[in-house]
């Protein structure tokens, strides 16, 4: 969703300045333009070729030797942002720009900035736990500056504490999520992600392939376009989104118990989990032995949740998936209409780049009204948004005419 974003990245002269040249290759890789400004003092620890040659741009570092300060001086530089980052960020920069100074190309490209500004901290423990520093920090978030948490752990100068370079998925995270308008600010939606487990002994269990991406897509887009979000979650491997509520369970009742707890205080519910559709009749507290015959295995029907939900759902908004592997469309409809959701979301798990697994879906979203949304392949984000826009324009159809005849 960066793609097109014109970044300027300020670097500071800290141990940290090198992770920035990671920092860069992920905004590049994202489709950003990424314009580097160094400090003197950054310089010392990194060399600008190496941010020219990831960037792709010249790299700014003195104010006064600009060739052509048409093109590329402070206010040019502040007009071109949409963001503007500095990582690392020192506990000076952050004393300067918290007094207003203005005596390089990065302070003064921050003084006339017109975009928002996201400082990430990296420094000393002793300095990151200062009064000042953190009264300066106080003093910036204040008037609208983003800053990112320090990390914590080992430190390059051996303490041990708060003041490591944060993440760089968290600094990608919160740029994306600092870029997104906030339309969906005021909704509370509940989604649910990852496939259920169904045990049978202490060791065996059946499940599907659901790996949560999807689930997720959706938990992640939904709090960058600003809802307040609850991800109930099946196991799966990906990381926890930050920013939202997150609920871990494993079987299709635990899933059951969560959205019931939860649904109460939501205004949406998208259901893209891969639920399980029954479970074994009987757990056996000891690993069952193999044995010499055949197995016989009895399952029993799992609680359908969306059903249940659908049943009483008032006025939120409810969405539904469906993998399919035959009759794609109708048995998405006949899903909807039979468990009263608004929406459906309809993957077919036979072609390559949809369904289980892959980070692209290719989906059909079908409406209560005979309505049918084709979308091509697209990165499971993607999906997520246009999934969002769907249910944005649900609440205001104008604006989401509005939005498809732009
Ligand atoms: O997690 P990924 O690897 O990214 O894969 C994504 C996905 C394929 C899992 C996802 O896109 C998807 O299609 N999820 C729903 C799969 C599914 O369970 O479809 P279904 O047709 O069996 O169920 C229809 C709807 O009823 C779903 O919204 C499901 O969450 C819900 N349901 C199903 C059974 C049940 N007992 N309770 C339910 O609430």
């Amino acid at each position: 969703m960066l793609k097109g974003k014109k970044i300027v990245l300020g670097i500071t002269g800290g141990i940290a300045a090198y992770k920035s040249a990671e920092l860069t290759r992920e905004f590049i890789k994202r489709g950003a333009d990424v314009k580097v400004v160094m400090t003197t003092n950054a310089i010392r620890f990194i060399t600008p070729l190496t941010l020219r040659t990831l960037s792709g741009n010249p790299v700014l570092t003195d104010m006064f030797s600009l060739t052509k300060e048409s093109e590329i001086g402070h206010i040019t530089l502040s007009d071109y942002a949409d963001i503007i980052i500095i990582a690392p960020a020192t506990a000076n920069i952050i004393g300067k720009i918290a007094c207003g100074l203005a005596d390089d190309l990065l302070t003064t490209t921050v003084m006339a900035k017109r975009s928002p500004v996201l400082i990430c901290p990296a420094m000393n423990t002793n300095m990151y736990a200062n009064y000042i520093v953190k009264e300066n920090i106080s003093r910036l978030i204040s008037r609208n500056y983003f800053f990112m948490e320090a990390g914590y752990g080992e430190l390059a100068c051996g303490a041990q504490g708060a003041g490591r370079f944060p993440p760089l998925d968290d600094i990608v995270e919160e740029v994306e999520s600092i870029l997104t308008n906030k339309d969906l600010a005021g909704e509370r939606i509940l989604i649910t992600a990852g496939p259920t487990r169904e045990p049978f002994d202490p060791v065996r269990y059946i499940t599907n392939y659901s790996s949560g991406k999807m689930g997720y897509a959706l938990a992640i887009m939904a709090k960058r376009r600003g809802a307040d979000v609850t991800l109930i979650s099946g196991p799966s491997s990906l990381m926890r989104p930050s920013g939202v509520k997150f609920l871990q369970v494993s079987s299709a009742e635990e899933m059951r118990g969560a959205v019931i707890d939860n649904v109460g205080n939501s205004t949406v519910i998208i259901k893209a989990a891969a639920v399980a559709d029954f479970r074994p009749v009987v757990f056996s507290d000891d690993k069952i032995k193999k044995g010499l015959g055949p197995f016989d295995f009895h399952l029993v029907r799992n609680p359908d949740i969306i059903s249940e939900i659908g049943r009483n759902k008032g006025d939120r908004i409810l969405v539904g998936f469906a993998v399919e592997t035959e009759n794609l469309v109708e048995n998405a409809r006949r899903k909807m209409i039979e468990k009263n959701m608004d929406f459906i979301v309809a993957n077919d798990a036979t072609l390559p780049g949809a369904g289980f697994q892959t980070d692209t879906n290719i989906v059909k979203i079908l409406d209560r009204e005979g309505g049918l949304e084709e979308l091509p392949i697209m990165d499971k984000i993607e999906v997520a948004d246009r999934i969002l826009d769907k249910i944005k324009g649900s609440r205001s159809p104008q604006s989401s005419q509005r939005a498809q005849r732009n």
